[in-house]
């Protein structure tokens, strides 16, 4: 079959997304799929890219972007049409062939949030990971925690503010953050990769931390910070009907680093580590694998999710899932699988094969 795999994006994950291309470029299996490589700038314009991974590679000091190399590519028909296109700088059209099934490895906002996806649901073009229900929920943490607690998952407690409010009334702000407790973080509600992310340790610091945040979006959670063991478990919808599947956890293990911010996570800063399988008892192992797939299935999950826990001395919470976690072959979802006996090729042909099954 032939696979479009689609990268880069409009969101602040443009360069994690065209880091991951580069890891699945690099270890897709070619015997089984032809091979049609998409970015999306920064811009959003949809561009035929190079089938070079070494092009995309993540290099601390300089993120890889999909640059607008003059190409245009041309979507099919819809209905029973799956020919692309492309319009070359030239203004000639040229067929680029069948498009069987998309992969879209985008992260974050008009990629990981249903847009896309619900572009290719209305082009009946087959694709991978995340629908549109559970992708627009998993991107809004507001909505996300929402359902969540109405569906029995533990998640922290928190507040959602929006610019409005906290310009019209930051001294209510300020009092409701204050009931969250002494350490808070406060996030924008859509975003990733710990973009505009900051921890709150003294009520002197929430100002700055807002505007941090609402440099991202015009909404913005505080929530309570849990103490505890941060812990990961990659799940993937199963196949034929059969239940989701939870890997191994996984562990973020932060030494000197106070939280998995940005730098520790693709920059090559010190003081985070990510350790899987992570050490932890069988029950424990067992009781997060089973609010995983709870999570997962309270958020109609389709394909794969990441779903994040702290393990706290009162039981687990579930801090957030990710639809379309970072997966370049060091990252902690194909870590998590290949501890659980599925190598990072494997994986990717699970994802296509659940798309097209
Ligand atoms: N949003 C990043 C890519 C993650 O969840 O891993
Ligand atoms: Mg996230």
């Amino acid at each position: 079959p032939a696979v479009a795999v689609l990268f880069g994006g409009r969101s602040s994950e443009h360069s994690i997304s065209s880091a991951t291309a580069s890891g699945v470029l690099r270890a897709i299996d070619r015997d089984r799929f032809r091979v049609i490589p998409i970015g999306i700038t920064r811009e959003g314009v949809f561009v035929l890219e190079d089938d070079d991974p070494e092009k995309f590679a993540l290099d601390a000091d300089h993120l890889p972007e999909v640059l607008d190399n003059g190409t245009r590519v041309v979507w099919p028909e819809g209905g029973s049409d799956r020919t692309l296109r492309v319009r070359l700088p030239s203004g000639e059209l040229e067929e680029v062939g069948t498009v069987d099934v998309v992969l879209p490895i985008l992260h974050g906002l008009h990629g990981e949030d249903g847009t896309v996806q619900g572009f290719l649901d209305t082009l009946s073009i087959p694709y991978a990971g995340g629908g549109v229900l559970d992708s627009a929920l998993c991107m809004d943490k507001h909505f996300m925690k929402i359902v969540l607690e109405a569906e029995g998952v533990p998640v922290s407690p928190w507040v959602t503010v929006t610019k409005r409010q906290w310009q019209r009334d930051p001294d209510q702000v300020r009092v409701d953050a204050a009931r969250l407790g002494e350490l808070t973080f406060v996030k924008p509600a859509r975003a990733g990769s710990s973009v505009g992310v900051s921890k709150v340790h003294d009520p002197s610091e929430l100002d700055e931390a807002l505007s941090k945040a609402f440099a991202e979006d015009e909404k913005v959670l505080i929530e309570s910070a849990i103490v505890g063991r941060e812990i990961e478990v990659a799940i993937l919808e199963g196949r034929a009907g059969a239940p989701a599947k939870a890997s191994l956890p996984g562990e973020i293990v932060l030494t000197t680093r106070e939280f998995y911010d940005f730098e520790g996570k693709y920059l090559g800063g010190d003081g985070a580590q990510v350790v899987c399988p992570a050490d932890l008892t069988d029950d424990e192992i067992s009781s997060l694998q089973q609010l995983g797939i709870k999570a997962f299935e309270a958020v109609d999950g389709r394909g794969l999710a990441r779903v994040d826990f702290f393990l706290a001395a009162d039981g687990l919470y579930v801090n957030e899932l990710n639809t379309m976690p970072g997966f370049t072959p060091i990252s902690m979802f194909p870590k998590c699988w290949i501890a659980s006996g599925l190598s990072y090729r494997e994986l990717i042909s699970e994802l296509i094969d659940t798309a097209l099954a």
